[in-house]
């Protein structure tokens, strides 16, 4: 025998309510959480998921994952095995095409959704972003390499150094001979500037392998930029090279060695202009962000250098703060190295970005003095 019917109008309102705390509970979830129907028709989307694709919910409703995602195979076989074996499958480093093209690694669980007779209803995917967990494992892999690298460059600097100084010395020494030819002199003088030349990448090899610390005052940030820039004015002019400055001109002073950052400018303005052999604009941009993410929640300057160079590709972008790479005749391959460690002693955070074949944008965040005044913890070592 039927119960009693509910009334229509109670009954609709107990499935908003349902429905509405689903919605609810879904859109509260950190993790992205996409259904789909066994014909591979996109059913719901919640909004972290939204946030993670970077594409609104109205663009997946109804659709077929396979076309929304034609680039993203890894994801499509992880849900074609999920349907045929009915199982679990899981892949925590796949890599998602976003709608702007960019790439976000996620972390992706696969389950099937199936009715109380064990019908197949679809699967659900749960993705989470992974890309602060890959920086950091990044970080630390560079880390280490770095430190044991430090120590074998230190020892190889300071065997050179003498051996150096004692080449440099002799070859003065023959010149100097009453009797020494004068034609020779050419000879001697290539001795001198080939040792001058090794002597100086010794130098950033052991300031790079023993980096001293920064000594962390309250700095003016354009003040430095600038006297770097009256100081590189020559060759810069000689190469034919524009700078535009677009400074914030409320930009707070940062806390940081002035001398280091001196380093880290210069050779970022270094690389800039080589990177342009037929000249161009170099452009050095200030603003400033409050809590920025990388660096600990802290308010920051952020310093762009932007070149209209070759750029590079994601192959050379891999490599780019790795010591001794480069792809420069002559080339130490320190200078992004050296700017890294700087950045990263001053507990700030660094990026490069390019467009092959239309330039490259050097980012760098540095914290700011904070308001109070009060000494940073770095201060306290
Ligand atoms: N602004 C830039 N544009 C294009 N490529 C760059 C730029 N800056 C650095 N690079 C690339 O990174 C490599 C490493 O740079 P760096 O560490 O400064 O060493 P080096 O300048 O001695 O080669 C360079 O050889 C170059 O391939
Ligand atoms: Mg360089």
């Amino acid at each position: 025998m039927k119960g009693r019917r509910r009334p229509r109008k109670a009954l609709n309102a107990s499935i908003e309510s349902v429905r509405a705390y689903y919605e609810d509970l879904l859109g509260s979830l950190q993790d992205g959480i996409i259904t789909i129907e066994p014909d591979g028709r996109i059913r719901s989307i919640n909004q972290a998921a939204e946030e993670l694709m970077g594409r609104s919910a109205q663009m997946f409703h109804g659709r077929s994952f396979e076309r929304l995602f034609p680039n993203d195979r890894p994801l499509r076989a992880l849900m074609q095995k999920t349907l045929e074996s009915g199982r679990t499958h899981a892949d925590f480093d796949v890599r998602l095409t976003r709608r702007d093209g960019s790439h976000v690694v996620i972390s992706a669980v696969c389950s099937l959704i199936s009715n109380g007779t064990g019908q197949p209803r679809g699967i659900v995917l749960a993705i989470r972003d992974q890309t602060g967990i890959r920086e950091l494992e990044e970080r630390l892999q560079r880390s280490d390499r770095l430190a044991s690298l430090g120590t074998v460059a230190a020892g190889v600097a300071h065997e050179i150094r003498n051996p150096l100084a004692g080449l440099r010395g002799a070859a003065q020494l023959l010149e100097g001979e009453p009797n020494f030819p004068a034609a020779l002199r050419e000879y001697t003088s290539v001795i001198v500037r080939e040792v001058d030349r090794l002597g100086a990448i010794v130098e950033r090899l052991l300031s790079f392998a023993t980096p001293r610390g920064p000594v962390l005052c309250s700095c003016n940030l354009h003040e430095i930029l600038d006297s770097l820039l009256f100081l590189e004015r020559a060759p810069l002019d000689a190469a034919r090279i524009a700078v535009r400055r677009q400074y914030d001109p409320q930009l707070p002073e940062i806390l940081a060695d002035p001398s280091e950052i001196r380093q880290l400018f210069l050779n970022l303005i270094r690389n800039g202009a080589e990177a342009m052999p037929d000249g161009g604009d170099l452009t050095i941009r200030t603003s400033y962000e409050r809590s920025e993410k990388r660096c600990g929640g802290r308010s920051v300057a952020v310093v762009e250098i932007i070149d209209q160079g070759e750029g590079f590709d994601p192959e050379i972008e891999r490599r780019l703060f790795t010591p001794f790479f480069t792809t420069k005749e002559g080339g130490t391959g320190l200078g992004l190295a050296i700017c890294l460690r700087i950045v990263e002693d001053h507990s700030g955070a660094m990026e490069a970005t390019s467009t092959p074949g239309k330039g490259s944008r050097f980012r760098v965040w540095l914290p700011l003095v904070t308001q109070s005044g009060a000494a940073s913890p770095l201060n306290e070592s």
